[in-house]
């Protein structure tokens, strides 16, 4: 019988990808759900044959709504939107705190009404039904050193922590997929990622040491066939999903070998990183997480199950190394600046 995943997201990057993976596949029904069906993203959807219903994360009788006879359930929230939105900043000044600590609020909450939704249709849901995308909490990870890498710390709060603790049955089926750094992920921090130098040569610089390996992610490509993988395995396990698990020293070296241009990598100090992202609370955030990176890894020292371990339980999981990313993605906007 033909089982129905309902996917948030759906007209974002880690939803959509899984939107059109699960769509290739008779076996599933698709239902994104979008805060706009009428957008040109969840139009594109529908033409390609996937169904979308409006919803908002905001709004829980809307999402236990769109939930409606859901086997299965994609679950993602964005904690840059209330970030980087000048309404957001503004209701974040009005109360007094930092709109890394407002997009936290958002993100809890959002995450939080998720879960709620998901527990109304837990009956319906498969063994392995709520498949959800999230990161280590870096508060815990880090024994209370780092305490404001809010991106990470809203999305472990909800998930896994607030299901296991109010949603026994519902945790029971839940798998947890943290996404790697996204290979795109440059166009945020441009002059971090790629800094020209007065000779041409590019240099990357983060306040993470040379050596630490990280996750490299192919977030359009790759989330999809991730997590379908995902959902073939048995529930209750912890995933990372990337293509490539290199240093930053390595990151740039690829580069450099893809584009032919001499590039290198630099670790910086906090004080450096921060002055070269002009967004100061951007700068705090993110520098926060390489810090946080170098000293206890992404993964926060949590045992992630990874490609190849999928492929191991003999799934299929195809994913994109960095290298082949690189190779064809556009660098123009990064060589001619
Ligand atoms: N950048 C990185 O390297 C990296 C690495 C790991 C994890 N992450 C995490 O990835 C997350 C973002 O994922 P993404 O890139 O897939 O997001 P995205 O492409 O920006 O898409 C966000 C999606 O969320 C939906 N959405 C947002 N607010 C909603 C609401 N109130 N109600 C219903 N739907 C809502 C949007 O739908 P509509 O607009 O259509 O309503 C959209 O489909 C962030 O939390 C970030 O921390 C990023």
């Amino acid at each position: 019988m033909t089982k129905l995943i309902c996917v948030i997201g759906a007209t974002g990057n880690q939803g959509g990808s899984v939107a059109r993976r699960f769509a290739q596949d008779p076996d599933y029904k698709v239902r994104g759900i979008t805060r706009n069906p009428s957008s040109e993203a969840a139009q594109a959807l529908v033409s390609e044959g996937i169904d979308v219903v409006a919803a908002d994360l905001d709004d829980p009788p809307s999402l236990a709504a769109a939930f409606e006879g859901a086997n299965l359930i994609f679950s993602v929230t964005n904690y840059w939107e209330p970030f980087f939105r000048p309404d957001c900043r503004q209701k974040a000044a009005e109360q007094g705190i930092s709109c890394r600590r407002y997009a936290y609020d958002v993100e809890y909450r959002q995450g939080k009404n998720i879960a709620d939704a998901a527990a109304t249709v837990v009956d319906s849901l498969v063994e392995n039904g709520f498949l959800v995308s999230t990161l280590i909490h870096a508060g815990k990870a880090s024994r209370g050193k780092f305490k404001e890498l809010y991106h990470f710390d809203a999305k472990a709060d909800i998930f896994p922590e607030y299901v296991e603790e109010k949603y026994p049955k519902l945790a029971k089926k839940m798998s947890c997929v943290h996404t790697g750094y996204f290979m795109t992920s440059y166009r945020i921090l441009p002059e971090c990622y790629f800094a020209k130098q007065a000779d041409g040569s590019f240099q990357t610089r983060f306040a993470t040491v040379p050596n630490e390996p990280t996750f490299h992610l192919d977030v359009n490509t790759d989330t999809g066939p991730f997590v379908y993988a995902v959902a073939q395995m048995p529930p209750g396990k912890t995933y990372m999903a990337c293509g490539t698990i290199c240093s930053w020293t390595d990151f740039s070296a690829t580069w450099s070998r893809v584009t032919g241009v001499p590039a290198s990598y630099k670790q910086v100090t906090r004080e450096e990183m921060m002055e070269a992202v002009p967004d100061r609370m951007l700068a705090e955030e993110t520098t926060d997480m390489f810090e946080y990176t170098s000293e206890l890894g992404y993964a926060g020292g949590a045992e992630v199950l990874l490609a190849e371990d999928l492929r191991k339980a003999g799934i299929e999981c195809p994913m994109t190394s960095l290298e082949d990313w690189m190779k064809k993605h556009d660098w123009s906007d990064v060589l001619n600046k």
